[in-house]
């Protein structure tokens, strides 16, 4: 496990968008996958720059997002279907249909897990972390789930997310998330955290005991993880 402090978000996101061009080139059919929440926006917008600058080629390119809300029609502005579109997809010269985002309306868990699967697995999976510690959606809980699952989301994250709807009220309860075994079988991964409501998290994630009570500990058993911080997230390490 590898962990990089970096001076601010910005410098994060050109590090991290460095990461994906030089993975991404890599070879034909790479496979990316994707995260949502304000985290990864500014990589989104670098990711941007490098495709419109030449430099970026994502028609080859293959992505998986690690979850969707459940009961969010794909075309509800706050599902991340249309979150994913809008932030990336629709400014990049990637084949839509090689998008893929489960969907929160036939909640193919099952399906969704052997695509992946199908597709040689991830190589390069981005994540950000909830603060209450979740990858993907996969929440604190007493056991770790592994494949791709319905999760019940926690009142914390909830309200974390709410700001996203326009009331709390209209933010699902459960979501259809990658599993923990799905997200560590990805090939190389890199977490971003940013700010001072992540920092408790991420130091319970690297320093603290490998426990499915926090999610993110799981990540110290991967191989090749890198946490790229900025100082706020990085201040309880
Ligand atoms: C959601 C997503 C997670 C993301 C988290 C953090 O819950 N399911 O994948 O990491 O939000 O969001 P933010 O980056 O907005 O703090």
């Amino acid at each position: 496990m590898q962990v990089l402090v970096y001076k601010d978000a910005a410098t994060i996101a050109k590090a991290a968008a460095a990461i994906f061009a030089g993975e991404i080139a890599k070879k034909d059919g790479y496979v990316i996958g994707l995260a949502t929440g304000s985290t990864p926006v500014p990589t989104y917008q670098e990711l941007i720059k490098m495709n419109k600058e030449g430099v970026l080629d994502f028609s080859k390119v293959i992505s998986y997002n690690l979850d969707e809300y459940v009961g969010l029609e794909p075309t509800h502005p706050c599902s991340y279907r249309y979150f994913m579109n809008e932030q990336l997809f629709d400014h990049i010269n990637i084949d839509k249909n090689n998008t893929h985002v489960p969907n929160g309306i036939t909640c193919n868990a099952e399906e969704y897990e052997e695509a992946i699967k199908a597709a040689g697995g991830v190589d390069l999976q981005l994540l950000g972390i909830g603060s209450d510690g979740h990858i993907g959606f996969n929440e604190p809980a007493e056991d770790f789930v592994y494949p791709t699952n319905i999760v019940k989301l926690t009142d914390q994250t909830i309200d974390d997310n709410a700001r996203f709807f326009n009331s709390r009220d209209e933010v699902p309860t459960s979501a259809i998330s990658m599993g923990i075994g799905t997200i560590m079988s990805a090939k190389r991964i890199i977490l971003i955290a940013t700010g001072k409501n992540k920092a408790k998290a991420i130091a319970a994630a690297i320093k603290g005991p490998v426990n499915p009570a926090m999610p993110a500990s799981i990540l110290q058993m991967h191989q090749n993880v890198q946490f790229l911080l900025d100082e706020d997230a990085a201040s309880e390490l």
